[in-house]
C-alpha cells in the first residue's frame, strides 16, 4: 500500500523543491506532474500544433514519450530537462493544461508513479482530482513578490536570462488561468493543510510537511 503525500500549489510556491526533498527525506517516489504538462508542451511546440487543438494534443499526451532519471527529463530520448523549464514552456503549459481532453490523458501516467513505500506528488490538482485518498495534502502559497524573486533566482543559476516585471506578470497571468479553469483548478482540496512560504527557508517548509506527516 504505497502513501502519497500531495503538495499543490501556484507557480513558484516552493512546491518542487519541498516536494522532492520530502521524498528524499521519506525514501519515497516524487513526480512533478508539472513536467508532464510542459513535456506535452513540448511536444506539441515541436510538433508545430497550435496550443489549442485538444484532439491533437490529447493523442500526443496519451503516448507522450517521456522518462526520468536522477534528476534528468528525457523526451524520445533527448535530454529536455533544461529546455522544459524555460518560462515560455511553462506559459505553453498553463495554456493546454486547460483542455480537458489532455488533463484526462495525463491521469494513468500520474497514476503510474505510484509505486514502492510511498509518494510525494507535486502539482495543481494531485490532493483534489489525481490522489484524493492522499494521507497528507499540503497546499503552498507565497506572495506573488516572493514567487517572482524566487523564480528569478532560480532562472538566474542555470544562467536563463530573466527580468522580473515580466515574471511578476507571467506569474500573475498564469496563476488566473490556472484558477478560474473549469476542469481541475487550482484550489486547495477541502482537507489540505495550506501554508504560506513567503518568509519560510526551503527548509523550514520542509520541516513543517514531515511533522504533519509524523502527526
Ligand atoms: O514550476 P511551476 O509551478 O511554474 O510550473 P509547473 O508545476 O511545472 O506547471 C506548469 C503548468 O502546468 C502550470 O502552470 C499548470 O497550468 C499546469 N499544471 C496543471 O495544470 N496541473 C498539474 N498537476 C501540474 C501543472
Amino acid at each position: 500500500n504505497c502513501k502519497v503525500i500531495t503538495i499543490d500549489g501556484p507557480t513558484a510556491s516552493g512546491k518542487g523543491t519541498v516536494a522532492h526533498r520530502v521524498a528524499k527525506h521519506l525514501g519515497f517516489q516524487y513526480l512533478d506532474s508539472g513536467a508532464l504538462y510542459r513535456l506535452t508542451a513540448l511536444s506539441a511546440i515541436n510538433a508545430q500544433v497550435a496550443l489549442d487543438d485538444e484532439l491533437s494534443i490529447a493523442a500526443m499526451a496519451r503516448v507522450l514519450p517521456c522518462h526520468f532519471n536522477h534528476g534528468h527529463v528525457y523526451l524520445a530520448d533527448k535530454d529536455v530537462t533544461d529546455e522544459v523549464r524555460a518560462e515560455q514552456i511553462g506559459v505553453a503549459a498553463s495554456r493546454i493544461a486547460v483542455l480537458p481532453q489532455v488533463r484526462q490523458a495525463l491521469v494513468d501516467l500520474q497514476l503510474s508513479f505510484r509505486t514502492g513505500n510511498g509518494l510525494v506528488a507535486d502539482g495543481r490538482d494531485m490532493g483534489t482530482v489525481i490522489f484524493p485518498d492522499a494521507v497528507l495534502k499540503v497546499f503552498l502559497t507565497a506572495s506573488a513578490e516572493a514567487r517572482a524573486s524566487r523564480r528569478y533566482k532560480q532562472l538566474k543559476e542555470k544562467g536563463i536570462a530573466a527580468n522580473m516585471e515580466d515574471l511578476v506578470k507571467d506569474l500573475i497571468e498564469r496563476d488566473a488561468r490556472d484558477s478560474s479553469r473549469t476542469t481541475a483548478p487550482l484550489k486547495p482540496a477541502p482537507d489540505a493543510y495550506v501554508l504560506d512560504t513567503s518568509a519560510m527557508t526551503a527548509e523550514q517548509a520542509v520541516q513543517q510537511v514531515l511533522d504533519w506527516y509524523a502527526q
